[in-house]
């Protein structure tokens, strides 16, 4: 595919910049402020249906998978239904046990990626209930699935995946707040999320305006050759998805880890040439997420902290918009796309095309 990169030099940019208007679109029609609560036409669930849910399982690879993660967390904390994520080539090859009460979904940017695929006729098979969350309109998992969503980021042209990450996150916020609705989930509590998301597109704005700090720090440290990624619960998937983008990208190692993990086995590694990008948000585990980054301090390593506000044990902090605790990964995962980003750009690397990867898998 070839479109038209507006003025900026790589379709990774172009796509990072897009996102206000993205997540814009995958919003509009879809709030109702009479219920407090969200409409999703393709779901082909009705409340009924929504009610018996006992489990949910989200699929997906790469990408896909990582935001699956955080749409697990919503849905567990928005709805109450136990839920979580996997990825879709591990599921297929454990001959998974496949519950009527489970609400399976599939994740896919492309809608083709094989493994994907395969799991979704596997489970369609064992006569499970399939949901799509997908960006490429009437591709194959879309057309497979049951129902579903879609995530609206328009055409994504860049191997690595940026803007239909975020949209497939605040679709899942869609998904979990109509779940939620429907279940246990107050009109307040529902009234609280609408204007959280309302406000996400000005707030990703503002984000990518500070685009040239982070550039600098990204120049800053573009000569490591690791990098650890932390979070704590719901920073977790977004220290994966940064940890992968890097990676894909600049080709430097990077690993993710649960920030309370540290302390069984990768503290080890922390010495001042490997640097740790921490996400730190301003929630219940603010005090958790501190006392991990005097860990590393401790053992002199470098820190730069992803936070609502500047952290002291931290050498550098970029400060996002705080929103709802909830919503705030999906902000959190901004600025850590731009870091990747130009830290790539700094070791003169093809940001749009790695080398040994693909737009979409379609092949085993
Ligand atoms: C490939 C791409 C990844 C992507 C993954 C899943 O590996 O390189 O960027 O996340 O496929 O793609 P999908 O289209 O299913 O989201």
């Amino acid at each position: 595919a070839s479109y038209d990169m507006g003025g900026h030099d790589t379709y990774m940019h172009k796509e990072i910049s897009e996102q206000p208007d993205a997540v814009d679109r995958v919003l509009r029609g879809r709030i109702d402020d009479r219920f407090n609560t969200v409409h999703l036409g393709g779901l082909n669930l009705d409340a009924r249906e929504a009610r018996g849910i006992r489990r949910v399982k989200i699929l997906g690879c790469g990408t896909s998978y990582h935001a699956g993660l955080i749409g697990a967390g919503l849905i567990e904390s928005l709805a109450r239904i136990p839920a979580d994520a996997e990825p879709a080539s591990e599921f297929r090859y454990r001959n998974p046990v496949v519950d009527p009460d489970t609400l399976y979904i599939a994740v896919s940017q492309s809608g083709e990626t094989y493994d994907v695929l395969a799991a979704v006729q596997e489970l369609k098979r064992k006569g499970a209930r399939v949901l799509g969350v997908v960006n490429v309109v009437g591709s194959a998992i879309a057309r497979e699935a049951d129902g579903g969503t879609y995530v609206h980021a328009g055409p994504e042209v860049c191997v690595v995946s940026t803007k239909c990450f975020t949209n497939t996150v605040v679709a899942f916020a869609l998904l979990a707040l109509h779940l939620g609705r429907i279940r246990d989930l107050s009109v307040a509590e529902g009234k609280r999320i609408i204007e959280g998301l309302r406000k996400l597109p000005a707030q990703i704005s503002e984000i990518l305006e500070s685009e040239d700090e982070i550039k600098k720090l990204a120049e800053q440290y573009a000569d490591a050759k690791s990098m650890m990624f932390i979070g704590r619960v719901r920073g977790y998937p977004v220290a994966l998805e940064a940890s992968l983008k890097l990676k894909e990208i600049s080709y430097i190692h990077a690993e993710a880890y649960p920030a309370s993990e540290l302390k069984h086995g990768p503290l080890a590694l922390i010495e001042p040439a490997l640097p740790t990008v921490a996400i730190v948000p301003d929630d219940e585990l603010l005090e958790k997420n501190r006392a991990a980054l005097e860990e590393i301090k401790a053992r002199s390593g470098r820190i730069l902290a992803v936070a609502h506000r500047e952290q002291e044990k931290a050498d550098h902090t970029i400060v996002v918009p705080k929103n709802e605790d909830e919503l705030d990964p999906i902000l959190m995962g901004i600025p850590l796309q731009l870091l990747a980003y130009h830290t790539a750009l700094a070791l003169g690397r093809d940001i749009d095309k790695p080398r040994n990867l693909a737009k979409s898998v379609t092949v085993e």
